[in-house]
């Protein structure tokens, strides 16, 4: 069994995946509502994989919670495919997200997936860049693979630098970008969004690093300065519930 999460992170475990992207959206919308209220804009990076769609829907059910017009997108990492394909984690936002909420276009910065990955890398580094001129990402959503990684970080990986970089995934689609660990730290609230006994293991790794091993990707972008929440469901967290 690991041990408890480090001080800096907070762990909500919830009963189920339903009940995880119910609290995942009230925890979206308070945070983009406050980051409105306090700067008058919000700038949201997105998670990809599966697990998030559930909680992208209800946030597209419910357009009144904030002024989503004002919210700008980011993603933390792309499949190199088409926007429309169904690989493509655009794809996935454009389909649930974007399908109930109006957000401009410009406000929209996806991935260009259909280039090739340093070509696109090179051009999202500029754009993350310029996001980060005006002050942290108020919120980074992030899931967690069964392997450890998180966006395209991948374990075993060198850990890329600047901002954006070409990746590699052991599984296909394998051509990717993603956001470094500095762009992914660049955050005030680090949010984890994690579901399914089949995690259960690499969120004890994430929470619990084994000592002198190679960290986690997750322990590479704490956030300094910024809040890292834990969302599980309970199948999620069964290897760190037990005391
Ligand atoms: C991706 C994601 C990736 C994802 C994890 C978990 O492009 O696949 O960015 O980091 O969050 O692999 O994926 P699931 O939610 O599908 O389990």
């Amino acid at each position: 069994m690991s041990a408890p999460p480090a001080p800096a992170a907070r762990l909500e475990i919830l009963a189920d995946a339903g009940e995880l992207a119910e609290r995942a959206a009230a925890v979206v919308e308070a945070t983009l509502a406050a980051a409105l209220a306090a700067r008058g804009r919000a700038r949201w990076v997105l998670a990809g994989g599966s697990t998030p769609r559930r909680l992208y829907r209800l946030l597209a059910e419910r357009p009144a919670a904030l002024d989503w017009g004002r919210v700008e997108l980011y993603w933390g990492d792309e499949r190199c495919v088409p926007p429309g394909d169904p690989e493509s984690n655009y794809a996935l936002v454009r389909a649930t997200l974007l399908a109930g909420l109006e957000i401009p276009a410009a406000r929209v910065h996806r991935i260009r997936g259909e280039l090739a990955p340093e070509a696109a890398a090179r051009e999202y580094e500029a754009v993350v860049g310029r996001a980060l001129d005006g002050g942290p990402f108020d919120l980074v959503l992030l899931g967690l693979g069964a392997d450890g990684h998180v966006a395209s970080l991948f374990p075993g990986a060198p850990p890329p630098a600047g901002l954006a970089a070409p990746a590699r995934a052991p599984a296909p689609p394998r051509a990717r970008v993603t956001l470094t660990p500095a762009a992914l730290a660049s955050a005030r609230r680090l949010v984890f969004l994690v579901s399914g006994a089949g995690k259960a293991a690499a969120v004890a790794r994430a929470l619990a690093p084994a000592a002198g091993g190679e960290p986690p990707p997750s322990a590479r972008v704490r956030p300094r300065g910024g809040e890292v929440l834990w969302l599980l469901d309970r199948a999620a967290a069964a290897e760190i519930e037990e005391r």
